[in-house]
């Protein structure tokens, strides 16, 4: 027999090399390659070989399964696609138990759902079921941890539903490397996908994200699977994010809002209000951005405090956004406006735990910035869109109108836009839309400079 072959592989992004490494060259992160073997797969011989014409292919019986939780159906793309591979990631704590086990209530009425734990116990399961009101026959319990059994209880209960929480406890006997390797979870998600796809089951894979690259991240199952979701959300905050960043069955970026409470994840089907409850629209540094995630609008708070700094390198930092977004936009200032901002501290945060990289939050983020600096207030009726470039220029950007009619419908009277943004829209006479062409002009208008 062959000896086998060591490789180093990197948890996080699945990269390989001969050597270990310190710093994986792939993905930038340190101290995530772990020693692996190398698999070698079996021959196998050819199956049968089923080709079908582009007109043959019949799509009428494509029905979806509702899970009848608005939220995360709407995320899903309409629903779940049957025979589907669906990666649910987030971090440990977030909630991806608690609601793929709520999910399981509705797709379990005249089907068999089977919930596989390597992490709980089934009394920890039952108890957990029993705070969030969840009760159905159809519903079936496994702890365990091992693929072969795993394979064979799907056998048993042939279920249309299968969730698999995680797969970084999960292992194959084919496999020698540890549960959670990137061999395991890539092999275990492999063979999950096989079944999935041949009898039509829809299968949810839990994955943890890891900060310590001790165990392989959900990173390394992207491309192998359908359907990407993540769990978003400040371990402070009560709210959570759902979020599409893969979806071969519907829109990506798609987002879902969800309130955690004793009974569990509640869902949020008016989030703008629930972004702004709190907003302290009174202070210089806080300004409102309709932003649109996926097909949705959502109003956020931009918040920025800019305070003199008592270091020799002032600090930037960004809270639900980028940070050299925000590095750029304070050069922006500083050589477009003259802005003296080399002592200042500046935090930017947007409110609520969300975290928004559209480039049409810039003028928010720069108005926000100048507002705290100058120590001017934004008028609580304005909600401010737009792009900025480097040289200080205000470009288009996409759904102007849907973000304005959110807006509108919050109660927000004014806006600044980029010019040529909108053609006449009837929905929005009430509105007062300025269009700017500069962070300068717009500046002059909400800071009547
Ligand atoms: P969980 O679904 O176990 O997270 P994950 O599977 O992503 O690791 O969620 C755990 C947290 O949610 C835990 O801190 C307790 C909290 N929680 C509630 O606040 N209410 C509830 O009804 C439930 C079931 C959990
Ligand atoms: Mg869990």
């Amino acid at each position: 027999m062959a000896k086998k072959k060591i490789m180093y592989v990197c948890q996080n992004c699945g990269n390989t090399s001969v050597k270990w490494l310190g710093k994986c060259p792939e993905c930038g992160e340190w101290d995530t390659f772990v020693e692996e073997y190398e698999e070698k797969h079996k021959n196998i011989p050819a199956g049968i070989i089923n080709i079908k014409k582009l007109d043959e292919i019949d799509l009428s019986y494509e029905n979806r399964l509702k899970t009848e939780i608005v939220e995360l159906d709407n995320v899903l793309g309409g629903g779940i696609v049957q025979g589907s591979l669906i990666l649910v990631g987030g971090d440990p704590g977030i909630g991806k138990s608690t609601l793929l086990l709520q999910m399981t209530q509705n797709t379990s009425k005249n089907k068999a759902v089977l919930y596989i734990s390597g992490e709980e116990s089934m009394r920890q399961i039952k108890l957990r079921a029993r705070r969030l009101d969840i009760e159905s026959e159809n519903i079936y319990l496994l702890s365990e941890t091992n693929l072969i059994n795993i394979l064979s209880a799907i056998d048993t209960i042939k279920p249309s539903v299968v969730i698999v929480d995680s797969i970084q406890t999960m292992s194959s006997d084919d496999i020698s490397s540890a549960a959670g390797s990137v061999s395991q979870v890539r092999e275990v998600t492999n063979v999950l996908m096989k079944v999935a796809k041949e009898r039509g089951i829809a299968t949810f894979i839990v994955g943890h994200v890891t900060k310590s690259g001790a165990i392989a991240g959900p990173k390394v199952l992207e491309h192998m699977v359908d359907t990407v979701l993540y769990f978003e959300g400040e371990k402070n905050s009560l709210y959570r994010i759902l979020r599409s960043v893969k979806n071969r069955f519907g829109s990506t970026n798609e987002v879902g809002l969800f309130e955690m409470t004793s009974k569990g994840l509640l869902e949020v089907s008016n989030p703008s209000e629930i972004f702004l409850q709190n907003a302290n629209l009174d202070e210089p540094g806080s300004v409102i951005f309709p932003s649109v995630e996926g097909t949705r609008p959502l109003l956020v708070e931009v918040q920025s405090l800019a305070s003199n700094s008592g270091f020799a390198t002032p600090r930037r930092m960004g809270v639900g956004t980028d940070y050299n977004k925000i590095v750029m936009m304070i050069a922006v200032l500083e050589k477009k406006l003259g802005m003296v901002l080399s002592n200042e501290d500046i935090y930017v945060n947007v409110v609520g735990g969300i975290h928004i990289n559209e480039p049409a939050m810039d003028l928010a983020i720069i108005s926000s910035i100048a507002s705290s600096f100058l120590n001017k207030k934004v008028s609580k009726d304005w909600v401010i869109i737009g792009e900025v470039g480097l040289l200080g220029e205000i470009r288009v950007v996409p759904q102007i109108e849907k973000r304005l009619l959110e807006a509108k419908r919050m109660g927000f009277k004014k806006a600044l836009i980029p010019k040529n943004s909108i053609e006449n829209s009837k929905a929005l006479k009430e509105m007062e839309l300025y269009e700017v062409t500069s962070v300068r002009s717009a500046f002059g208008v909400i800071f009547n400079r």
